[in-house]
């Protein structure tokens, strides 16, 4: 898989902060081509900026159609040959348009133990469920909101005087380590998707306990 990613954002950005210096410390071999958020006022794009790489506002706004955004998105992913994109906090839904031009080469890191707490808020689900153990998922992106085949899964525990900002910030953690992870996993290849199943071939699993690049 070509290794050059396109990171889409909508806020703070630090996930795209971790992917950014995973490349920097060679963990990661990756390039990040272009930071494309569809808020102007994401922070992202500042951690971008500092980083030195290319970064794109989208806004979602003034389109006849959400296909519409989605193509354009496309078109400039494509104009700088991204093979890989992630959402780090991208609060959109992913449409046909961009679901088509990047099959299993969409990924998505989410602050929970998914099926578990979709969508929005997610450490809060937790904590009003009353879960004693939570965490964070890598995983593919389909046209349903939080779903798709998990290349990673990290626990994360639900301590008894959490809140949701404690719990939130614990959970972060374990994202920034996680999304960096998986996206090496993914890049490596060797794997396949079997139903909804991230599966990879007996050599790739057990090559690299850790996926990351064995002269980190
Ligand atoms: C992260 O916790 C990410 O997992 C979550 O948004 C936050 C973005 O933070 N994404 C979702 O909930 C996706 N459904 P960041 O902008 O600092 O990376």
């Amino acid at each position: 898989m070509n290794r050059r990613l396109g990171v889409l954002i909508s806020g703070r950005g630090s996930n795209l902060q971790a992917l950014i210096e995973a490349t920097r410390d060679r963990r990661l071999d990756a390039t990040i081509a272009v930071v494309i958020s569809n808020r102007e006022d994401a922070q992202g794009l500042a951690r971008a900026r500092a980083a030195g790489v290319e970064t794109l506002t989208i806004s979602h706004r003034g389109w006849s159609s959400r296909d519409d955004h989605d193509r354009v998105i496309v078109r400039e992913l494509r104009a700088r040959d991204v093979g890989l994109v992630c959402l780090a906090g991208y609060m959109r839904l992913v449409g046909p348009p961009l679901l088509e031009a990047f099959p299993n080469a969409i990924l998505n890191v989410h602050p929970s133990l998914l099926p578990a707490f979709p969508g929005v808020d997610a450490p809060r689900q937790a904590i009003e469920h009353g879960v004693r153990v939570s965490g964070v998922t890598v995983h593919f992106v389909t046209s349903e909101l939080d779903n798709g085949p998990i290349v990673l899964q990290r626990a994360v525990p639900v301590l008894d005087d959490d809140t949701v900002e404690t719990l939130a910030a614990r959970i972060l953690v374990e994202e920034h380590k996680a999304y960096p992870e998986a996206v090496a996993v993914v890049l490596g290849g060797g794997w396949r998707i079997e139903d909804r199943r991230f599966v990879r071939s007996a050599t790739s699993a057990s090559s690299s306990l850790s996926p990351l690049r064995a002269d980190s």
